[in-house]
């Protein structure tokens, strides 16, 4: 019998972000030095294909790089394995080889799907992912989580992958509708509320400029937040069990088994994060010492900025089912990150069902 033991060295990632009004136009430039492409896939989605792809093509283009656009319809339900055959062939067509890329353009369904095209392609090419929506620009385009959606549960196939390079251009963010706007607050507001204080208060101050869609503290909000979110990923880049990165999981326990349970229709998933951080706000005030005053402070951001209050009328039953398949589930149960205060949130931990299931009830679901 032999027993090797083989250390790999970890592949050492290096993601460059940039973040600046009209970036969008420089998207060639900066996908040549980021990944030294000379091919490129753009994957987009209908809506904002239509709104930037082919100024975005023209930059990868007068940037000497050969590139196609690709989309897919806009939209949660787009974020699914069946979606990935289609554009792996298109890969494929489109000649993209190793030292080639593709370049993500969309919100976090976009980054999602086509960076996890990019992890699986030819086990791994090199990708830019240029968000477009505030959620993606605040929270999922940095950090190099890409995945699909199972029936089971949400983003239970994917990778880490991380984009050669992000490019943040603030000034698309005047196109996204007001809905998705408030989505995207979510993020913000559970970066604040789960690791950085000062990014609570500060969006405590801003929420009205922010809730009305004010481009520059929408751009603010952007570089805060990516700067909060850069600290905890650069620390925890692969969320190891109690790991740092577990606390932006914030609101996503119950906001996932929404999500799943409703097929992935009707809420948005910041709205479905927004619903979840009411629940964990709850529990955290129960279980972690959360004060009634920190708790009342994150529900009136949310409530300010015009996110859902109560969950639709999901039997409690298909929520406590559906958290049980979800990636987070640990060995023993489904744990919890809760804040005892806010700006910290503590180590994910074991709730009791039954307290979890009176806080779900409590929240609007049904019985
Ligand atoms: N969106 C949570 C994370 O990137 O870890």
């Amino acid at each position: 019998m032999a027993d090797l033991l083989l250390r790999f060295p970890q592949p050492a990632a290096v993601s460059r972000v940039r973040i600046g009004r009209g970036g969008l136009d420089r998207l060639g430039e900066f996908t040549r030095r980021t990944t030294g492409a000379r091919r490129v896939a753009l994957v987009s989605d209908a809506r904002v294909g239509r709104l930037y792809g082919d100024r975005a093509l023209r930059s990868l283009r007068r940037a000497g790089l050969a590139a196609a656009l690709l989309t897919v319809p806009p939209g949660e339900r787009s974020k699914r394995p069946e979606r990935l055959v289609p554009l792996w062939e298109l890969l494929g067509a489109l000649g993209i080889r190793r030292g080639d890329a593709v370049v993500a353009l969309g919100g976090g369904v976009v980054g999602d799907l086509a960076g996890f095209a990019a992890a699986t392609w030819l086990r791994g090419v090199p990708w830019v992912c240029v968000p477009t929506s505030l959620l993606a620009q605040v929270d999922s385009g940095v950090g190099g989580k890409t995945a699909v959606d199972l029936a089971t549960g949400k983003n239970l196939a994917g990778a880490f992958h991380q984009p050669a390079g992000v490019l943040v251009d603030p000034a698309v963010l005047a196109t996204l509708p007001v809905r998705h706007r408030r989505a995207g607050l979510a993020e913000v507001i559970k970066l604040g509320m789960a690791v950085d204080a000062r990014l609570f208060r500060w969006v405590e101050r801003a929420v009205r400029r922010l809730a009305a869609g004010e481009p520059a503290a929408l751009a603010e909000a952007v570089t805060r937040s990516i700067r909060a979110k850069a600290r905890v990923v650069l620390a925890d880049e692969r969320e190891r069990e109690g790991g740092s990165r577990t606390a932006l999981n914030f609101g996503h326990t119950a906001g996932h088994a929404i999500e799943t349970s409703l097929g992935y229709r009707g809420l948005l998933h910041g709205e479905a994060v927004a619903l979840g951080m009411r629940v964990a706000g709850a529990l955290s005030e129960r279980q972690a010492g959360l004060s009634g005053a920190g708790r009342l402070r994150l529900e009136s951001l949310l409530d300010v900025v015009g996110l859902p209050r109560r969950l639709p009328p999901i039997p409690v039953r298909r929520l406590l089912s559906a958290m049980e398949s979800d990636k987070k589930r640990g060995l023993k149960g489904v744990r919890w990150v809760l804040t005892p205060r806010v700006g910290h949130a503590s180590v994910p931990r074991l709730i009791s069902g039954r307290i979890v299931r009176s806080a779900l009830l409590e929240a609007g679901a049904a019985d």
